[in-house]
């Protein structure tokens, strides 16, 4: 490929040499004899180098320099001086240039040079491009889904991976926050450091600062030995603070200065220690919101908030709902030990209808569910209970009076039972002996609820 040149200089015989050397060298050059021509001629993205004199009349090498960076920043800018005209070199190459010859220079100099930096930009560009390329058939292991919107989150999650930026993830409940903070975590430099977590939402306030930032012995009665905490365990690794919008507002300034200082003092202690980690957060909340409501700070929001990756709720990805089944049939199969093949077409169709408020931990629940319960190699429509937990209107506590007193009690029970069975059921790997012990009734009567709770409905 021709590069092409474009060559800035008041010196005519200078231009001159210049000319005829890389002529013979079969590139395509353009010359200016002032700055001011040759802004003009300069456009952006189509030289591979601008060979700048900068003893110009017109312009000074900072001006010029700063005007060509703005509009291009792959160019090549070779400057090419006499001593008496910079002060110092370093201040041209923060302006961007990437490469300065003292005048007078030998030709083959230059040559060797410019060869270099040539090979380099074309190398630079090789790889950006198979980084796109790339990055359009990579997926994060472990996360299924071909929609256009879970496509934008896996390049999300591949753009900050080797960055130690902070990421907050936003989603409703289920989606899948947590699997793409591990995702982001085992795609980066930090990979074989474990993944830690911690959920802010479910640690009772007064835990919470012991459990981040640990205690020195004696810190308050119960601290019987010093202990570290979360950030100290996730030296080199990442730390996940998944439900963030719950931290109290009175521990969210010593987050703060942990994040930006990256220095831990545990409770009760003076000593400051230095601690790499990368945090990664997750909300279900809008924490905009919370800012605005006064709950949450607004400069820990920007700390924790540089990109934020949103996960769209399973409704709006409902081409994926037929993978997701197809990846849960598998992951479940053969723990719950039945010879599953799939879903009927028409059990597919319910499926893909249904609003999914629980969202993928609602269909992997589901999944867990009809799998237990199907008799046949294909769940069937009626092997389907959508989770009567998530819908909005609860006719029991809401509507009293509704339905008679007691049939109120027998359906509030047996909500309690679905939802006890259904815990256990997972808890055991789906054993029912296990499962009767842990609820501690008998085998014939969990079989007996099994049937009546989970297959009339
Ligand atoms: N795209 C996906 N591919 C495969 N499994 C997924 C995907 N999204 C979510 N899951 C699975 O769904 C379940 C819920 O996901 P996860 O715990 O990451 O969601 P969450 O947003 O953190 O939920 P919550 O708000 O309830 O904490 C997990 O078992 C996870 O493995
Ligand atoms: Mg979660």
């Amino acid at each position: 490929m021709i590069s092409r040149f474009l060559i800035i200089t008041h010196d005519a015989s200078l231009q001159k040499s210049l000319i005829e050397f890389f002529n013979n060298k079969n590139y395509d050059i353009q010359t200016a004899c002032s700055g001011k021509d040759g802004l003009k001629l300069f456009i952006p993205g189509h030289y591979d180098l601008l060979l700048l004199d900068l003893d110009l009349p017109d312009t000074t090498p900072r001006q010029i320099i700063k005007k060509i960076r703005n509009q291009d920043q792959a160019v090549i800018i070779v400057a090419m001086t006499s001593a008496g005209t910079i002060q110092s070199v370093s201040d041209l190459f923060d302006l961007g240039i990437n490469h300065y010859i003292l005048k007078p220079f030998a030709m083959e100099e230059l040559f060797f040079s410019i060869n270099n930096l040539l090979i380099n930009k074309n190398v630079q560009e090789e790889n950006i491009k198979l980084k796109k390329n790339l990055s359009t058939l990579y997926k994060p292991a472990g996360l299924i889904g071909e929609s256009k919107c879970m496509k934008e989150v896996y390049e999300q999650i591949i753009q900050v991976a080797h960055h130690d930026i902070s990421v907050l993830i936003q989603g409703e409940s289920g989606t899948g926050k947590e699997i793409v903070a591990r995702s982001i975590h085992f795609s980066s430099s930090r990979k074989d450091k474990p993944f830690y977590a911690i959920n802010c939402g479910a640690i009772p306030s007064e835990l919470l600062e012991s459990e981040m930032f640990g205690y020195k012995k004696g810190a308050f009665t119960g601290a019987i030995e010093d202990r570290k905490g979360l950030f100290e365990e996730a030296s080199d690794s990442t730390l996940f603070l998944d439900e963030i919008g719950e931290i109290p507002l009175k521990l969210q300034p010593k987050l703060l200065r942990v994040l930006q200082e990256k220095k831990v003092k545990r409770v009760g202690d003076n000593r400051e220690m230095d601690i790499d980690f990368r945090v990664i957060t997750a909300t279900s909340k809008n924490l905009k919101d919370e800012v605005d409501s006064k709950l949450f700070r607004e400069d820990l929001f920007y700390r924790l908030n540089v990109i934020t990756i949103n996960i769209p709720p399973l409704k709006a990805r409902r081409d994926d709902i037929p993978l997701l089944i197809d990846h849960f049939i598998k992951k479940y199969k053969s723990s719950i030990k039945k010879n599953i093949k799939g879903i009927s077409k028409e059990a597919l169709q319910q499926c893909i209808e249904y609003s999914w408020p629980g969202n993928v931990r609602e269909l992997e629940n589901f999944i867990q569910r009809a799998i237990v319960l199907t008799k046949k190699e294909y769940i069937q429509p009626e092997d389907i209970i959508f989770d009567i937990r998530q819908k909005k209107k609860d006719i029991l506590f809401d509507d009293p009076g509704k339905i008679n007193y007691k049939d109120a009690l027998k359906k509030a029970a047996d909500k309690v039972d679905r939802a006890y069975i259904q815990d256990a059921l997972q808890k055991t790997d789906h054993n029912k002996l296990k499962t009767a012990k842990l609820l501690n009734i008998s085998p014939r009567t969990l079989h007996y609820k099994i049937k009546e709770l989970f297959q009339d409905h």
